[in-house]
């Protein structure tokens, strides 16, 4: 029987990624390069430096995963690699290594939606079942997303300003903190209390939108209104009151949400999934609300950008027959 290997790439933003898994759920190589150290002094990820990282790493990338693969490009049924959305410019750098790949081994080539790439990384945990709800949570996200079936989304609700992986990026710069600083705030917020008790946005209102902006401002004003006054303010305090605001406001709008549509699984994807309050606090709920629901956040090395997880989704649009032709080309705003 032959075997089913896909090969993907992944350079949507700061990590270039190839990774090459078996049947959907088996990662034989997952090789990521991340550039966090040459934009962390800029306090954010600076398009052009990214791209001309992942010209550098791309090649390099697929060669250590094939390698550590232990496959030959005969071996693999198709390359697939991140469509969108991203930056325009590290997109296509990854796309342009996938179809050069692709073309010249004979291989179809299979487009992915990035977000779609973070919920399949789901099925590295266990197999996923429909009808489903997903949390989507990362730098450039907040969305639920209603799966009715194998390859159907429905953004439910999503963020109007900003995403919650920005918001604890922003927060923690006005502490200090290395970019990005969404890992240590959680580490924070787990020495400290809600002292501060922010405001849950949208908490009350009929809607699965959420807003992180409000929460954002009102951060920053106690930070600066504490600096002029010369008061000192506990930062773990700061960071575990930002927290449970956060966290709050996703948890019960995801509960809802599992509430108002007939799911059978919730998975929290995207990066800010690795958080351990969310994770602890959305467990506790659904299972007190929804004991029925079987939550699934993804392992937490496969939360941030990875090949793997384009790869797993590559499995399901392939069984829709989604091919691309060379003409394929990055979109920066692609939508699930
Ligand atoms: O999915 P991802 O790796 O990249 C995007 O597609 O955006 O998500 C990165 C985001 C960053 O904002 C980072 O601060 C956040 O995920 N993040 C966390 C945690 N680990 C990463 N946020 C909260 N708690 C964490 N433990
Ligand atoms: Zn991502």
């Amino acid at each position: 029987k032959k075997r089913r290997l896909i090969l993907a790439v992944e350079s949507s933003c700061d990590e270039t990624s190839v990774a090459v898994v078996e049947d959907g759920n088996i990662i034989l190589s997952n090789v990521i390069a991340s550039q966090i150290l040459s934009h962390q002094r800029f306090g954010g990820v600076v398009p052009e430096i990214a791209s001309r990282h992942h010209v550098e790493q791309v090649l390099v990338c697929l060669e250590e995963a094939m390698t550590e693969a232990e496959i030959e490009a005969e071996d693999l049924s198709a390359v697939a690699v991140t469509e969108g959305p991203g930056l325009v410019g590290a997109l296509l750098i990854g796309i342009s290594a996938a179809k050069a790949f692709a073309f010249a081994n004979g291989l179809p080539l299979i487009p992915v939606n990035h977000m779609a790439g973070h919920i399949y990384a789901a099925q590295f945990v266990t197999e996923m079942k429909f009808p489903l709800m997903a949390l989507l949570v990362s730098g450039g996200h907040t969305e639920l997303v209603y799966m009715s079936e194998d390859g159907s989304y429905e953004v439910i609700g999503e963020t109007r300003d900003d995403a919650v992986g920005e918001a604890y990026d922003k927060v923690g710069r006005v502490l200090g903190l290395a970019y990005p600083s969404g890992k240590e705030i959680d580490e924070l917020a787990h020495l400290g209390e809600d002292t501060y008790h922010f405001p849950r946005a949208m908490l009350k209102e009929d809607s699965y939108d959420f807003s992180f902006s409000g929460l954002k401002s009102a951060f920053i004003n106690k930070v600066h209104n504490a600096e002029q006054r010369g008061e000192i303010l506990s930062v773990e305090n700061l960071a575990s009151s930002f927290q449970a605001s956060a966290i709050e406001v996703l948890v019960e709008k995801t509960v809802r949400a599992c509430q108002s549509y007939p799911v059978t699984q919730l998975i929290v994807a995207g990066g800010v999934a690795a958080n351990k309050g969310l994770r602890t606090a959305m467990e506790y709920r659904i299972k007190q609300e929804l004991p029925e629901v079987e939550v699934v956040f993804p392992p937490l090395k496969l939360c941030g950008d990875n090949a793997a997880m384009i790869a797993a989704a590559a499995f399901s649009e392939a069984a829709k027959g989604n091919v691309a032709d060379m003409s394929l080309n990055a979109d920066p705003s692609l939508l699930l």
